[in-house]
């Protein structure tokens, strides 16, 4: 902002009020070269993908432009996810060297197709209730409350006369796509309740440890294959359990994450790997926190390697605000990385929005989403001195009720001004949103300047691992590993098959 005004300052002082066709593109070149990735040269060969990639997105944006009735991009991300897969620009995008999620939630990275999948899985148990279904895996009928009965999910399936209606009824919970968004969810509170909803669901099935184990396996390669090198996932660690009933502590689902990991990694060595952020719900006294804090030390000591931080999450518009917490988080603030959820609201002025100050002055590393924070131009300011990375999801925003025009989604501003931004995906398997693909293409085609082009796409792979947690060599060696990637896929490029 204030590099602007001094720019602006110093062309009224030279051409002293004047209009000039020579000041006019001097200040759109100076902004083009303020915009993240703007001061990034293409080669040669960068040249002739990133002409391949702009025909394409000009055609997309100026199609709109001429006829905003079908501008897919202000209507519900829902009613034109299917169609996305015939556009040029995101197939382009699919095959793009993406670098890292910062910003997803373990249990919301995989499809409901395959949570369907593991519903088929023995020793499954299910509790129709009016709304909900409960899932549990058990040796024998679980304890928990059932209003009416626990059945085996296998018996249950079997009787039901119809497999395929009754797999179709279930796969609904664990999704949020529907066919008429618009009424389903007319308010914040609907796509919230629904969203919490799908947590309460999945959460009991997922914790089964065997599932958990390779849940998030299968989840890597997912990512993976979406051509993404390196994951942070922000885990609640619920208790997992044995068939038995046996629960154990989170300090066991962190060392289950590096099992998965390792395993992973020995498979698929060309990946970078992945770590966790310890994020338990916001909504929870002090006193709690301090268990959370305790837990998440003890984590850290246990699993160095794969612990990144610490966050809070939940609704944040209900959970605890952070200055609640100041105190507690300033003094475990000496051991542990925050990477908190700040400012995922619409509410100016309220103690949401504050969240922002508070988790910059505790010194998060990074912030998620952050989507208030063009309302407040001083802590634009600290963003940008102290290089806090802002994670923002960009279709989850849309999803839950943020935004509706995605145009007007604040990651327009982060983008003109330059700001560190990384793109994430949040929860993109409850939208049935690729790892990461869908939210680059968005943000690529609905959000950006309709001039921002490669450079923009590799500036952003590149600041995805710049604000990552990994640290020294691990970094250095990231970005190198990037690097042949990205040049792989330049010289392999081949328009014609787009
Ligand atoms: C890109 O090229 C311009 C003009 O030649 C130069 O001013 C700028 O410093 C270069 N940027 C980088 C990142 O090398
Ligand atoms: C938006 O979606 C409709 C189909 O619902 C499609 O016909 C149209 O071409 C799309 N618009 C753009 C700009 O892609
Ligand atoms: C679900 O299982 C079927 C049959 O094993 C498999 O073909 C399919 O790929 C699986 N789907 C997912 C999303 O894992
Ligand atoms: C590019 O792709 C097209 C269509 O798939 C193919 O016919 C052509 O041979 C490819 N060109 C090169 C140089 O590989
Ligand atoms: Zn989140």
């Amino acid at each position: 902002m204030r590099c602007l005004t001094i720019i602006a300052f110093v062309y009224i002082l030279r051409d002293a009020g004047a209009y000039g066709k020579t000041r006019r593109s001097e200040i759109l070149e100076q902004e083009t070269r303020l915009a993240v990735g703007g001061n990034t040269n293409l080669t040669e060969q960068e040249d002739a993908v990133n002409n391949c990639l702009m025909q394409a997105k000009f055609r997309e944006c100026d199609y709109g432009f001429t006829n905003p009735q079908y501008f897919n991009f202000s209507h519900h991300y829902f009613s034109y996810m299917e169609i996305i897969k015939h556009s040029k620009v995101y197939r382009m995008i699919k095959d793009i060297p993406k670098g890292a999620a910062l910003h997803v939630h373990d249990m919301a990275m995989l499809s409901p197709d395959y949570l369907l999948n593991v519903t088929y899985m023995d020793y499954l148990y299910v509790c129709f209730e009016q709304n909900t279904v409960k899932l549990r895996f058990s040796k024998a009928a679980p304890k928990d409350t059932c209003a009416i009965k626990w059945q085996l999910m296998k018996n249950a399936r079997k009787h039901s006369g119809d497999i395929e209606k009754f797999d179709e009824k279930l796969r609904k919970h664990f999704t949020l796509v529907c066919d008429h968004p618009d009424e389903t969810y007319p308010t914040i509170k609907e796509s919230w309740d629904t969203f919490l909803g799908y947590f309460g669901t999945v959460a009991p099935m997922l914790s089964y440890r065997p599932v958990w184990e390779q849940y998030f396996y299968d989840a890597l390669k997912a990512f993976r294959e979406d051509n993404i090198m390196y994951v942070e996932v922000r885990s609640v660690l619920p208790d997992l359990y044995e068939l038995d009933g046996t629960t154990y502590d989170p300090v066991v689902t962190a060392k289950a994450y590096k099992k998965s990991i390792k395993r992973f990694m020995k498979d698929y060595p060309d990946f970078l790997g992945a770590k966790i952020i310890y994020a338990p719900s916001r909504l929870v006294d002090r006193q709690q926190l301090g268990v959370y804090l305790e837990t998440a030390r003890r984590i850290k000591k246990e699993v160095p390697e794969i612990f990144a931080g610490f966050d809070l999450v939940g609704p944040e518009d209900q959970g605890n605000p952070l200055i609640e917490f100041v105190p507690q988080l300033e003094e475990a603030g000496k051991d542990l990385n925050y990477f908190f959820h700040a400012g995922e609201t619409d509410w100016y002025g309220t103690l949401t929005d504050d969240n922002l100050v508070d988790a910059i002055l505790l010194g998060a590393k990074r912030l998620g989403h952050a989507y208030a924070l063009p309302k407040h131009p001083i802590l634009m300011e600290e963003v940008r001195k102290r290089d806090i990375g802002l994670e923002v999801n960009v279709i989850s925003n849309a999803v839950l009720s943020l935004v509706r025009d995605v145009r007007n989604h604040p990651l327009a501003l982060f983008l003109a001004q330059g700001l560190p931004v990384v793109l994430s995906s949040d929860d993109p398997g409850v939208w049935e949103a690729d790892p990461l693909s869908h939210d680059f293409y968005v943000a690529f085609v609905g959000v950006a300047s309709r001039l921002s082009d490669l450079r923009l796409l590799k500036t952003l792979a590149l600041n995805s691992l710049k604000y990552s947690a990994l640290d020294g060599a691990d970094k250095i060696n990231a970005v190198d590993k990037f690097s042949q990637r990205w040049n792989d896929f330049i010289v392999n490029f081949n328009c014609s098959k787009y």
